[in-house]
């Protein structure tokens, strides 16, 4: 397996230099639309970016934004997973025409900077399909340009992009286009590390798998950068510490399941009938190049923490347990007065943790453990219909500063929550507290009370055709 590299695109010097306000237009991925704003909020953050926003949509695929320098643009792409590709505008319109002569207009000599080395002109179009000939003869119109370099398809100094956008409904594509652009390609964004970090071909994985894109968005949340210390208390089979470890962070973890953390569990993939010996965590680092930044994985009960009290965190990123595919546990007896022999060897039993103490418990350890503005990232089962904002965890430490949807069932999804620390505790602060968290007890009622609606249904429909044979049986023997 190749060892993968990752890293920022370096701007050149003439780059770097230029501190002028450029529109840019990013081309987003139309997928996880609703985690788009947050996952950029976070990377202009976290690169102390300004950005002035000209167009903003959830429902097209593209932003118009506003950059004083393209170094910022680099940085945008170097990080954002749902952002496709990154464009200096030249011209922009609904109409061929103007496009065209907002095109004349803009300043020749920056246009002759880019375009007297090797250059091609990419035809790319939404939801409408163009022949090769068709392509060609759109690029022709626009041979007003001062191209003083040579065509190179392979490898050019400068890609122009003509982009035409006829909107996203495919079942009724306009005639014309909704909006043309024209511009100045400046990066791509990171869609193909999801393919780099697939779970189809990574040395060690369980049911409970983190998605590679959620994982590259959660570590965006989280703004984690080169030298972070960045922990995932519900590690599983690491996943998320995985990008950690490629953004720059040192990271390490702790489970719950020994079983899980070394790799004995019944492997996941259909077609192994064995785990392979060498399946771990830290094989999985060193399948992505990073096994460097990771520290370790211990097995410990997240309820009874083992940390110094003066261990900081950067970050922290985790996807709890919800209590449906993998068990929530904590170490602890029912008996009133467990007594243990001394020459006995003890196996801790568990019983079972409440959904709401754990995230009670996840922020007050957040608390404890972030630097100040440090930030916790993590999943939060839902009910749908029952939604409200005061059902999510709160501490006085922490401000909220993205939920998103993630949409699961009709009836559940979850959110993923960004919290960063703006204070540290006071006597006098109030308590933390969360809304109604009982997701997996809902969840197993509701299936119980489908399943009853559906066996009364079924009973039902058996009750009639017993009828209507009866009836059948009846007249058949009036006939006789
Ligand atoms: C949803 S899984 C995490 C999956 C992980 N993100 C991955 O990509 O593999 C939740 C994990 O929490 C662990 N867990 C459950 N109760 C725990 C506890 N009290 N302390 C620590 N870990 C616990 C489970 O063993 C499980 O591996």
């Amino acid at each position: 397996m190749d060892i993968l590299k990752f890293g920022y695109v370096v701007p050149t010097v003439e780059e770097t230099m230029s501190k002028i306000w450029k529109k840019y237009l990013l081309w987003f991925a139309h997928q996880h639309a609703n985690f788009r704003k947050e996952e950029m909020n976070s990377i202009i953050s976290m690169f102390k970016i300004t950005l002035r926003l000209v167009f903003e949509s959830t429902d097209h695929p593209f932003w118009i934004v506003e950059l004083s320098s393209p170094d910022e643009a680099y940085l945008i792409a170097s990080r954002s997973v749902l952002l496709r590709y990154c464009i200096e505008l030249w011209a922009r319109s609904t109409n061929i025409e103007v496009l065209h002569s907002d095109l004349k207009s803009y300043p020749k000599d920056e246009i002759e900077l880019y375009l007297s080395t090797t250059f091609k002109v990419v035809v790319e179009t939404f939801c409408k399909h163009y022949t090769q000939r068709e392509k060609v003869e759109k690029i022709e119109t626009f041979n007003y340009l001062p191209l003083k370099g040579s065509v190179n398809l392979k490898n050019p100094d400068t890609t122009l992009f003509y982009i035409e956008y006829y909107g996203i409904e495919s079942n009724s594509i306009p005639e014309k286009p909704i909006e043309l652009f024209f511009g100045r390609w400046i990066a791509d964004g990171q869609r193909d590390t999801i393919q780099k970090l697939s779970l189809k071909s990574r040395k060690f994985i369980g049911n409970t798998s983190m998605d590679p894109q959620l994982s590259i968005i959660m570590a965006n949340q989280a703004r984690v950068k080169k030298g972070d210390m960045v922990l995932d208390p519900f590690v599983g089979t690491g996943s998320l510490l995985i990008i950690a470890s490629i953004f720059g962070g040192y990271t390490f973890g702790t489970d719950i399941d020994f079983l899980m953390l070394h790799a004995r569990t019944r492997p996941s993939r259909i077609s192994q009938k064995i785990r392979d010996k060498d399946e771990s965590i830290a094989s999985n680092m060193e399948q992505y190049g990073v096994k460097s930044r990771f520290l370790d994985v211990l097995v410990s009960d997240f309820s009874r923490t083992l940390w110094r009290t003066d261990m900081q965190l950067d970050a922290i990123i985790t996807d709890p347990p919800y209590g449906i595919r993998e068990a929530v546990e904590r170490v602890g007896t029912l008996k009133s007065n467990p007594f243990i022999e001394d020459d006995q060897i003890h196996y801790p039993s568990k019983v079972i943790y409440k959904l709401e103490h754990l995230f009670i418990d996840l922020l007050i350890f957040s608390v404890k453990h972030l630097r100040l503005n440090g930030r916790v990232v993590f999943w939060f089962p839902l009910f749908r219909g029952k939604y409200s904002e005061d059902q999510l965890p709160f501490h006085p430490c922490l401000t909220l500063v993205a939920s998103s949807e993630q949409i699961l069932s009709n009836y559940t999804s979850r959110r993923l929550l960004t919290y960063e620390k703006i204070k540290e505790p006071e006597t006098d602060d109030p308590a933390c507290t969360i809304g109604e968290a009982n997701f997996r007890d809902q969840y197993f009622n509701m299936r119980k009370e489908s399943r009853t609606v559906r066996r009364l249904r079924q009973s039902g429909e058996r009750a009639r055709q017993r009828m209507e044979w009866e009836m059948r049986k009846t007249t058949n023997g009036d006939k006789t």
